[in-house]
């Protein structure tokens, strides 16, 4: 029986203190103090990312030239063909369960619009976000820069709704108006994130350019973890990597950065030349711009090497896979116990017998085990509850004078999973009648 039945203010601080010293690790042998059993180094391996379709994101990439032929041929902040890109996203990522939000905001006397999405689910604290520039300059259609970032955000986006990813950190993508126009967008977006929200990014990863025709494989040197995310990864291909030099901050995460968030990307260069070292390593043609097309009219679809935005596309995946997943979460069935004994007055006040729970994620479980061992010479004399950390009580057993029996050695279930893990647990017991009498001699929980 699992009903919530009182509330009792939240422990003092001396209380807190005198908890810890009851606290047991599993399967510890003496009643010394020790924290609890750390997680194993085989806790919750996360699942591979899928492989991005190819085709996939450049059917996102004919849609977005599509769009700009129809609109004057670009898709710039202030003109028709930027908010059309920003309804086709949209659209795509609503029908995939995202919960969407489009942010206006002024420049250069015209509106314009960031697009935000949100995978439901994760930890609300952690939120790890990837995003991209939707606008091209006015003299072009904007493909390469940045229908490649946009389309492949958008595709793993859509991997992520089709896989039902479940990742331990809360998703968030993103998709930036007037980042031609000096980050624009990013710098609105940050600028209007509280403090507390800002506080709650675990990381923002940036894609602008990522399927230039004459690629190179440039990682941002920002974060490292980040950073080593796409290094590795890049390496499992045997593709070797150079760090971004072509102008730090030039895109939006220089946004982020600048407010102190953790920021990486990926860049397949601009208009800087490729060298004979680099053409050697990497392929294509020395002596030549990573981009020739570069903000101007001809970056079309044919301005895209498919190998380039390909192999991009599944790092974007890899990365929102690995960094998003919880690896510090102990498995279930661990155990937290306190085997100090605590004697239950006889017909008196309730006594308790504390475990603290620390290192989990979310909430408790369902069905969280409750081992109850109390010595005494007569069990119907007990009223018996668990009460949460937040002090919610769930009865165990109630007094009943035809429980004629002694002690209580029992394993109860109780759907806790309203109740934050995390916290100090208490096992109270009242003895409420006189004559037989007893003591607490364990209590543990399993999750
Ligand atoms: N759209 C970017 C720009 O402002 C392209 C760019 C040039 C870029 N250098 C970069 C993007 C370095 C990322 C990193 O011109
Ligand atoms: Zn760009
Ligand atoms: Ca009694």
């Amino acid at each position: 029986m699992t009903h919530s039945v009182s509330r009792i203010p939240r422990r003092t601080a001396a209380a807190a203190v005198l908890a810890l010293t009851g606290l047991l690790a599993t399967a510890a042998p003496a009643a010394t103090a020790a924290p609890p059993a750390a997680a194993p180094a085989t806790a919750r391996t996360a699942a591979a990312a899928p492989d991005i379709p190819l085709a996939n994101v450049k059917a996102h990439l004919t849609q977005l030239q599509s769009i700009a032929t129809a609109n004057g041929g670009n898709r710039a902040h202030g003109r028709p063909g930027y908010k059309a890109s920003i309804d086709y996203v949209k659209a795509k990522l609503d029908a995939a369960g995202f919960t969407t939000s489009v942010q206006q905001f002024t420049s250069n006397s015209a509106v314009g619009y960031n697009l935000i999405a949100d995978w439901p689910g994760g930890d609300p604290n952690q939120v790890l976000m990837a995003g991209a520039h939707l606008d091209s300059v006015s003299s072009g259609p904007g493909i390469n820069d940045n229908g490649s970032g946009s389309a492949a955000v958008l595709e793993s986006a859509l991997a992520v709704s089709r896989a039902g990813l479940k990742p331990a950190k809360h998703l968030r993508f993103a998709w930036w108006g007037a980042e031609e126009l000096g980050l624009v967008g990013s710098k609105y977006y940050v600028a209007n994130l509280p403090a507390t929200e800002r506080s709650k990014l675990s990381g923002y990863m940036n894609f602008d350019m990522i399927g230039s025709p004459n690629a190179g494989y440039f990682v941002y040197d920002d974060d490292p973890v980040i950073e080593k995310t796409f290094k590795d990864y890049f390496a499992g291909l045997g593709v070797p990597t150079e760090i971004e030099t072509e102008g730090d901050g030039r895109s939006d995460h220089a946004s982020f950065k600048n407010v102190g968030v953790p920021v990486g990307g990926l860049f397949t260069g601009a208009s800087r030349t490729k060298t004979s070292a680099q053409a050697q390593k990497w392929g294509g043609t020395a002596g030549q711009a990573f981009d020739r097309c570069y903000h101007s009219s001809c970056d079309t679809t044919s301005n895209i090497n498919d190998t380039a935005l390909d192999r991009n596309s599944d790092a974007l995946a890899h990365a929102v896979w690995t960094l998003s997943a919880g690896t510090t979460e102990p498995p279930a069935g661990d155990t937290y116990q306190n085997t100090s004994d605590v004697p239950i007055p006889d017909g008196g006040a309730a006594v308790t017998s504390p475990v603290t729970v620390s290192g989990r994620t979310g909430n408790a479980p369902a069905a969280l085990r409750v081992g109850v061992d109390i010595v005494h010479t007569w069990r119907g004399d007990l009223v018996i509850d668990l009460v949460a950390p937040d002090g919610t009580a769930y009865r165990l057993k109630n007094s009943s004078g035809g429980d004629s029996a002694d002690n209580v050695r029992e394993t109860y279930t109780v759907d806790a999973s309203v109740e934050a893990a995390n916290g100090t647990w208490l096992l109270r017991v009242q003895d409420v009648a006189r004559y037989d009498t007893g003591y607490i001699n364990s209590f543990s929980l399993t999750f």
